[in-house]
């Protein structure tokens, strides 16, 4: 099928080379030209595993192109997904102008028959409203259709997870959009959930709510656990064998972060409020998540008393592992907190320094390693749990702290095994 994706940002390039690979021809627009001329020469202005070698191999047969003109991609393609950003208004709403935009400009270079599919994260109902806007627009008498195929693929891991999905969800409202978007799908072979635009809206930010709340939910367990010494690791297992609930996303720590949880929350939030219904299930989640990162500062509080003028060291500062992304990451708000209160940081990301360089400027000494963190500092913060993390030689990490004190905020050490190292060590809800 010949596609075109509007908007190359995370989700786009992705999804636009990974299309291709399934032996589509794709263009990928964007209205940033610098973006597009780079893409051109194979710069990939994000860090994902293995999509660099995907768009070049797709360019090199062909089949992927990359253009500054929307024009070109909604004329060459049959169907046409729109993949640009939907970020948060200061009031937490999606501002979705750049939506409204793509929508106006599809409208004016209609010529036939497209199919145009919500590929960004929206609110329920913003199908209903591009398909209002290219009816206004529209220049010539054509047919279209509109449809909703969210996207949920993880940083890290998004190419395995389109190539992967657990399912697909496709919103139609016509048999000729619906035949395009399983035709489509096909070579996946996944489970495919058919249903109306605005359910496929929905379960977009139901799921995301969902996992977002799990997270909270066992936060608040781990809470519970310290209050009576209980282990909220152990708790979780036995949590997750059961096969309704599931083992995944029930590790305790410092919460959510990342640009697409805090984000859809609170998009989640003001929406339901503008239908009349208060989601006070999700204020409460994102309020917990909230307070795992003033509760970890009180764990740092609680063991070195005084911060002003102490050295603490930090590993990991994207908001998870295996990306560079530092959006709404823990590791930038605690460092700034400890700043206040006059700590010296010292800390080291296997991929997101730079990011963080341009965040946290020079009043933060980035290390070229795990262990140059420890040297001289008065406790080690675990923050995000890149494996290289969970391999240090603690013997060497001990000689190089000046006191041996570990607080981990992911509960990736293993309590004893560090006590009888003879660290202090300090989890999020675990057993003493
Ligand atoms: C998420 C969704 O998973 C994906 O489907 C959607 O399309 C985009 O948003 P992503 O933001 O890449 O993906 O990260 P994810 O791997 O889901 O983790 C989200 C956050 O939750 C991270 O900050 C992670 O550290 C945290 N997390 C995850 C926990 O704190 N505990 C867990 O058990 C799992």
């Amino acid at each position: 099928m010949n596609i075109s994706i509007i908007g190359s940002g995370y989700v786009g390039l992705v999804t636009g080379s990974c299309f291709a690979e399934l032996g589509n021809r794709v263009i990928c627009a964007d209205n940033d030209s610098k973006k597009i001329e780079g893409l051109k020469k194979g710069i990939i202005p994000i860090y994902e595993p293995g999509l660099k070698e995907l768009v070049m191999s797709n360019m090199k047969k062909k089949r992927l192109r990359f253009s500054s003109s929307v024009k070109e991609a909604v004329l060459e393609s049959e169907v046409i997904f729109i993949a640009v950003g939907t970020p948060s208004l200061e009031n937490g709403e999606a501002d979705l102008t750049y939506i409204e935009n793509v929508a106006r400009n599809i409208a004016q270079n209609l010529n036939g028959y497209r199919l145009i599919v919500e590929k960004s994260t929206v609110p329920v109902e913003t199908g209903k409203w591009v398909k209002q806007t290219i009816a206004t627009y529209i220049k010539r008498k054509v047919k279209f259709d509109i449809a909703s195929n969210p996207e949920f693929l993880r940083e890290g891991q998004a190419i395995s997870d389109f190539m992967h999905p657990d399912r697909i969800v496709i919103g139609v409202e016509s048999k000729a959009a619906r035949d395009i978007l399983v035709n489509l799908y096909s070579p996946l072979k996944a489970p495919l959930v058919i249903t109306d635009i605005k359910s496929a809206e929905l379960i977009k930010h139901a799921s995301n709510s969902f996992l977002a709340t799990k997270i909270s939910f066992i936060n608040a367990i781990s809470r519970i656990c310290e209050k009576v010494g209980a282990d909220v690791v152990e708790v979780a297992v036995g949590l997750g064998l059961d096969k309704r609930i599931g083992p995944s996303f029930l590790n305790a720590g410092l919460g959510y972060g990342g640009s697409c949880f805090p984000k859809d929350l609170d998009a989640f939030v003001t929406i339901s409020e503008k239908l009349g219904y208060d989601f006070g299930l999700l204020k409460a989640a994102r309020q917990i998540n909230q307070e795992q990162k003033a509760f970890f500062l009180s764990k740092i509080r609680d063991a070195l008393w005084i911060l002003k003028d102490k050295n603490v060291g930090v590993l990991g500062l994207s908001f998870k592992p295996n990306t560079d992304d530092i959006r709404n990451a823990p590791a930038i708000e605690i460092i700034q907190a400890l700043q206040i209160e006059g700590a010296k940081i010292k800390a080291y990301d296997p991929s997101s320094m730079d990011k963080a360089k341009a965040v946290l400027g020079k009043k933060v000494k980035f290390c070229k390693d795990a262990y140059e963190v420890c040297r001289d500092s008065d406790c080690l913060l675990l923050v995000t749990e890149w494996d290289e993390f969970k391999e240090l030689d603690f013997l060497r990490v001990k000689k190089l702290l000046k006191r041996p004190l570990v607080i981990d905020g992911r509960n990736i050490y293993d309590h004893k095994r560090m006590e009888k190292l003879g660290f202090s060590y300090v989890g999020i809800g675990r057993r003493r």
